[in-house]
């Protein structure tokens, strides 16, 4: 702790090596948007209900406005930015966009990253055990179906890279 107010924070974001220093109690999501200006992570609700502002912390999905810098210290965060230039995003965001899956958008980040950190733990989910994970993200356009099929197209198309 460098004053009453900060505090000094190591870790890696989107591959890099990140210096935090500051109050260790703000919400991660405000410094991801703020200080790191990635607003691919998006606040919706702002209480954990929704998974607009989902990203993954050492490859298990959060929910950053729940969280705060002092949870991950030493950790590797990954967001939307970060994950982008993957091969596994092409393969999702291509999934979502031949499901119909997109339609205004702002849900689509949180639902990305949620359908990696699902294929991460199991690159060949169920109906079933789909929904479930997802139902952490919420989304306004356009009906839960059309998710389902876009992370269903996805696990097929990238099957072997998860
Ligand atoms: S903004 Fe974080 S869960 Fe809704
Ligand atoms: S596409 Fe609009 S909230 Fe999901």
């Amino acid at each position: 702790m460098n004053s009453e107010n900060e505090f000094s924070i190591l870790f890696n974001l989107n591959g890099d090596e990140i210096h935090y220093l500051g109050d260790p109690t703000r919400r991660l999501l405000n410094v991801l948007r703020e200080d790191y200006h990635l607003t691919g992570v998006k606040e919706g609700c702002g209480e954990g209900e929704c998974g607009a502002c989902a990203i993954l912390v050492d490859g298990h999905l959060y929910n950053s406005c729940l969280m705060m810098p002092y949870q991950i210290n030493h950790k590797s965060v990954l967001t939307i930015e970060g994950f982008r230039d993957s091969k596994r995003f092409e393969i999702i965001s291509r999934a979502f966009e031949a499901a119909g899956a997109v339609q205004c958008g702002f849900c689509t980040p949180g639902m990305v990253m949620a359908t990696e950190a699902l294929l991460r733990k199991n690159p060949h989910p169920l109906r079933d055990e789909i929904a479930s994970f997802m139902s952490g993200n919420l989304c306004r356009c356009t009906g839960y179906d059309m998710i389902i099929k876009a992370v269903m197209i996805a696990s097929e198309a990238g099957d072997g890279l998860w």
